[in-house]
């Protein structure tokens, strides 16, 4: 299993070998692939997602479905005990939860994690506005919003996240720049791309065609882009 060399990076000073871990919201789980690398006893792949579990439960393969419970829960109640995880992590979780969830997931994680537990999270600082690709990001949104009445996509500051964990008594440990600039290759773009096109169709057409228009306009444009910075944040939750 290849480990993205972000996760490689975040988890290198964490105390992963033997731990009870935890990756919330774990897309295609590349957080997950790093943890059993780093010799994590168990590990837990949480999302909402089906599609996403699958993929995961595909990834790991059977070599390492001993060590590995995929499940589908919402990470505001997960069917996790209380107390019970070493090592969390949220590698690019919190930009797709919306400032409204984000006390409900914090209060959850918090709950599951064991005295002295590690929390990871991994993230985007909001991009420069000069980016290309944050354009491609609010057209993403626009068509979010206009369908569902809710952005996809919402980049929080490291200092907002930092100052909001410890609200729930999580202290600081250190941060990382795990990337500087970022870089948004024709794949991620594209990736976006299909997401705003995916939420434009389900629109009525005057509306939905002249975003699909200006998705493809973007994407001709950007191409690729290197902008922005990827943050680790690491913190514990004391004793
Ligand atoms: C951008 S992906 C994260 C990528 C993954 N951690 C990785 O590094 O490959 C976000 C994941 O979080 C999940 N997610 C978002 N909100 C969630 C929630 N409230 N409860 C559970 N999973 C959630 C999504 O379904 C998706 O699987």
């Amino acid at each position: 299993m290849d480990v993205p060399q972000t996760v490689t990076a975040a988890l290198e000073d964490r105390p992963v070998d033997g731990a009870t871990c935890l990756e919330a919201g774990a897309g295609v789980g590349n957080a997950t692939t790093g943890l059993l690398a780093n010799g994590g006893r168990r590990v837990y792949a949480i999302t909402n997602d089906s599609d996403h579990a699958t993929t995961v439960r595909e990834r790991i393969g059977r070599t390492e479905a001993d060590r590995t419970a995929v499940i589908e829960a919402d990470l505001t109640n997960t069917p996790l005990a209380a107390d019970s995880v070493d090592v969390i992590t949220a590698h690019t979780l919190f930009n797709v939860l919306l400032p409204a969830a984000l006390p409900a997931v914090i209060k959850e994680l918090t709950r599951v994690a064991a005295p002295d537990c590690h929390l990871v999270v991994d993230d985007y600082e909001p991009l420069p506005e000069d980016a290309a690709v944050s354009d491609l990001f609010a057209v993403e949104n626009a068509a979010a919003e206009l369908v569902t009445g809710r952005p996809a996509l919402t980049f929080y500051p490291s200092a907002v996240l930092r100052r909001l964990f410890a609200g729930y008594g999580w202290e600081f440990d250190r941060e990382l720049t795990l990337l500087d600039p970022v870089p948004w290759t024709a794949s991620h773009v594209e990736a976006h791309a299909n997401a705003a096109r995916s939420r434009a169709t389900e629109l009525a057409a005057e509306l939905g065609d002249p975003l699909i228009a200006e998705v493809d306009r973007l994407v001709d444009a950007i191409g690729s882009e290197s902008a922005g910075t990827m943050y680790s944040v690491a913190m514990r939750r004391p004793n």
